[in-house]
């Protein structure tokens, strides 16, 4: 992943004669040697998931705009500031998702989940895209692990997903580092009366507040309390706190949210300015920043929703959910120097000379590859020396070498690439002598009824 901004510069498309062959900006290639983080992270994801009864959802990366602007709110940052909008050629208006959410609690509604057993838990690792300022950890394309649990109202099932997050980060290597921040915003009617607190706290002090605030000030001022601008947030500290605001039930489902992490040995920061960028939040929210720089990229989040599912236009239904950014984890694990185990060294490089040894080593490539050894064949026309410094650059153990005389004798030499040894092996034994070199436990071997996905 490149951090660089540099191609801001970059003059608008269709009036350039430099405009590179680039990616466009803030959105990047997943080389392979990120996909090595990628494939684990998502292992590790779905082998949590699975453990605790999730099941994998996938909704399109197109939606009808109106189902982020009902979600998310027209107001937020996201909706309007960040989503990349168009017209089909029939006029609608499609969004690519900016987030996972409306896209679920869209789909729970559209295929009638309230029939299934509640809650339903579903889970999602899907791209996402939001015109964003890119800079490090911030991308215009990035991805996320969600889940959702639909359909149930009880702290036990926020915590239980506060939990599953925590669990992910101490199998990734990064739990150290993250340190938990939550917060309880009330149900949206005990909410009210607080907004109109902070509507009166922050009259006359409109010309210290930024733009976005003064917009905001009315329509959401809850939001003013999580702006990252400096004066904005002197001005947040000394704002009226919505603890003195919860109702008794507030109270008592923050209260047995802390006892349940507290049961779990979470620990936690509570935060009354944490509200959260969007606008479906109910009761409790929560975080997961970076110990040492704090919110600015905060690596997942999430929170309750419990009126979303009935704001578009589905039954009154409870739910909770998070995401977690893949990328922020995985400049997490490379800051803390976590190594992810990698399946992508090759075990053996096949070297021929000749078009008889060719047609010999392309069913041995085969066979090889069968009995899970990861094999690389030099099927082009290069010379033997040229062959053997690809294989140098593979970093391959052993190599298999066959030219004119080794096809006459039905032989294949076996070479130590380290010790630089080599000796000729009947070609009928030669699986059998290679598997006993890469060792049974390193065999890439795999039974496709077998998978689990
Ligand atoms: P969010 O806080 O907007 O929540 O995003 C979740 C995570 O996605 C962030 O904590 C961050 O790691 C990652 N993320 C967001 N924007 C970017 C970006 N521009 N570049 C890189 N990573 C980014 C949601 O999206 C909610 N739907 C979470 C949720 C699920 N709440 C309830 N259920």
């Amino acid at each position: 992943m490149s951090d660089s901004t540099q191609d801001d510069v970059l003059p608008a498309e269709g009036n350039s004669k430099v405009l590179k062959m680039q990616s466009p900006m803030g959105i990047h290639d997943i080389l392979p040697k990120d996909h090595e983080y990628f494939t684990f992270i998502k292992k590790v994801a779905r082998h949590r998931f699975r453990q605790a009864g999730f099941r994998r959802i996938t909704t399109p990366i197109l939606e009808y705009t109106e189902v982020f602007k009902r979600a998310v709110g027209e107001d937020t940052d996201v909706v309007s500031k960040e989503m990349y909008t168009f017209e089909d050629r029939s006029g609608r208006s499609l969004t690519l998702k900016p987030e996972g959410t409306a896209g679920a609690v869209r789909a729970y509604i559209q295929h009638g989940m309230k029939e299934l057993p509640q809650p339903v838990e579903l889970y999602y690792i899907e791209p996402h895209f939001r015109y964003d300022r890119p800079q490090k950890g911030r991308y215009r394309m990035f991805w996320q692990i969600g889940a959702e649990i639909i359909g149930e109202s009880d702290p036990a099932l926020d915590v239980q997903c506060i939990f599953l997050v925590y669990k992910m980060l101490r199998d990734l290597g990064i739990a150290e580092r993250i340190d938990l921040q939550i917060n309880n915003i009330g149900s949206q009617k005990s909410r009210e009366k607080y907004k109109e607190a902070l509507v009166n706290y922050y009259t006359g002090k409109e010309r210290s507040l930024c733009e976005d605030c003064q917009r905001r000030m009315h329509s959401n001022p809850l939001r003013l309390l999580d702006c990252k601008n400096e004066d904005c947030r002197i001005l947040a500290q000394l704002a009226p706190k919505f603890e003195q605001y919860r109702t008794p039930e507030d109270q008592d489902f923050h209260r047995l949210v802390k006892e349940f992490l507290d049961e779990l040995g979470i620990t936690y920061t509570e935060n009354p300015q944490l509200v959260r960028g969007l606008d479906y939040y109910t009761q409790t929210v929560f975080e997961f920043w970076d110990k040492s720089t704090g919110s600015q990229n905060a690596i997942g989040g999430g929170g309750r929703y419990d009126g979303l599912v009935e704001l578009m236009g589905g039954p009154a239904t409870p739910a909770v959910g998070f995401a977690l950014g893949i990328e922020r984890v995985i400049n997490q694990m490379k800051e803390a120097g976590v190594i992810v185990p990698s399946k992508d060294e090759v075990h053996i490089f096949v070297a021929q000379l000749g078009d008889e040894a060719k047609k010999k080593c392309l069913p041995l490539i085969d066979q090889l590859r069968d009995a899970g050894i990861r094999t690389v064949g030099a099927l082009g026309k290069g010379s033997m020396k040229a062959q053997m410094r690809l294989a140098d650059k593979f970093a391959v153990p052993y190599c298999l070498i066959m030219g004119a005389t080794e096809v006459r004798e039905g032989v294949v030499i076996v070479r130590d690439m380290s010790k630089g040894q080599q000796r000729a092996v009947p070609m009928k034994d030669v699986v059998k002598e290679v598997t006993k070199l890469i060792g049974k436990e390193n065999l890439d071997t795999y039974t496709p009824g077998e998978i689990a996905f």
